[in-house]
């Protein structure tokens, strides 16, 4: 029963139906989640999980290219969103001319942004040009150095009241879906009934109108530590190294390839 989605679509979800959104970075996982997930995020965070940096920000407009183009190909039937990376939207006319460079050169439905009160203008440039913006509020991964961490947020009253004004400026911007991340689940409610738009949790309890998580993150390849938010739906590192080490066994002791494998 899947369908694929589009912008009237998933504003219609709201209060009517969850999303179920994840990640992709390539074609064969994006072929996996194309009639499962109602969007697939080229999230920069690939900059972390697949090429190992230490954060999101060192991203290229090129790279988030190259991986939405193998992600829309592998998985035509989804609604596929990129990430905006670093530094690609640090004012209106950047900001458009490189959105336009990611619909001219991909399938992508839709670009992320991450930002809120701070970046509505540009957000509203984006939308008032045909691009279609998903904001993403809250814990910033973009931010982490000006930052100095990553925090979670709506803690503090004052904090709380931030973070419904940047939900507010970024749908009064144009933006068809707000991703919160790492936030106090009671402020993410507050958020989710404040605005009209779906609103895609991540580390921000069950509240809000969809969840996304990290591909890699939600099937266990992240060995290193798992944060409080994701759940492991997989134990995909020791599958994987469980029948990488029977590979080497059999190599070993020759038997593989068997008689049925030669030529
Ligand atoms: O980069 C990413 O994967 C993201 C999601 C965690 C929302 O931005
Ligand atoms: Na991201």
């Amino acid at each position: 029963d899947f369908e694929k989605m589009n912008i009237t679509k998933i504003k219609k979800s709201k209060n009517n139906k969850k999303l179920t959104v994840i990640t992709a970075y390539d074609a064969l996982f994006a072929k996996l989640f194309e009639e499962i997930a109602d969007m697939i995020l080229v999230g920069d965070s690939l900059n972390m999980s697949f090429a190992g940096k230490p954060d999101t920000l060192s991203a290229t407009l090129e790279q988030m290219i190259y991986h939405t183009n193998a992600v829309c190909t592998g998985a035509p039937k989804s609604f596929v969103i990129m990430d905006m990376p670093f530094g690609t939207y640090i004012n209106k006319d950047e900001a458009l001319k490189n959105c336009i460079e990611v619909y001219r050169l991909t399938n992508a439905a839709a670009v992320k942004i991450e930002g809120g009160e701070d970046r509505a203008d540009i957000i509203k440039h984006l939308t008032s040009n045909s691009i279609a913006v998903m904001g993403h509020i809250g814990l910033m991964p973009q931010y982490v150095r000006s930052e100095g961490g990553y925090k979670v947020r709506g803690k503090t009253h004052q904090d709380e009241n931030q973070l419904i004004e940047d939900a507010i400026a970024v749908e009064k911007a144009g933006a068809f879906s707000i991703v919160v991340e790492g936030v106090m689940s009671n402020v993410a409610k507050k958020i989710t009934e404040v605005v009209n738009i779906p609103v895609i949790g991540i580390g921000a309890g069950n509240v809000t109108d969809g969840q996304v998580l990290v591909w890699s993150d939600m099937l266990g390849f992240f060995e290193e530590f798992k944060p409080k938010f994701v759940r492991h739906y997989l134990n995909g590192a020791s599958l994987v190294k469980d029948a990488v080490n029977q590979y080497r066994n059999d190599v070993q002791n020759s038997s593989f390839p068997s008689r049925e494998e030669e030529y």
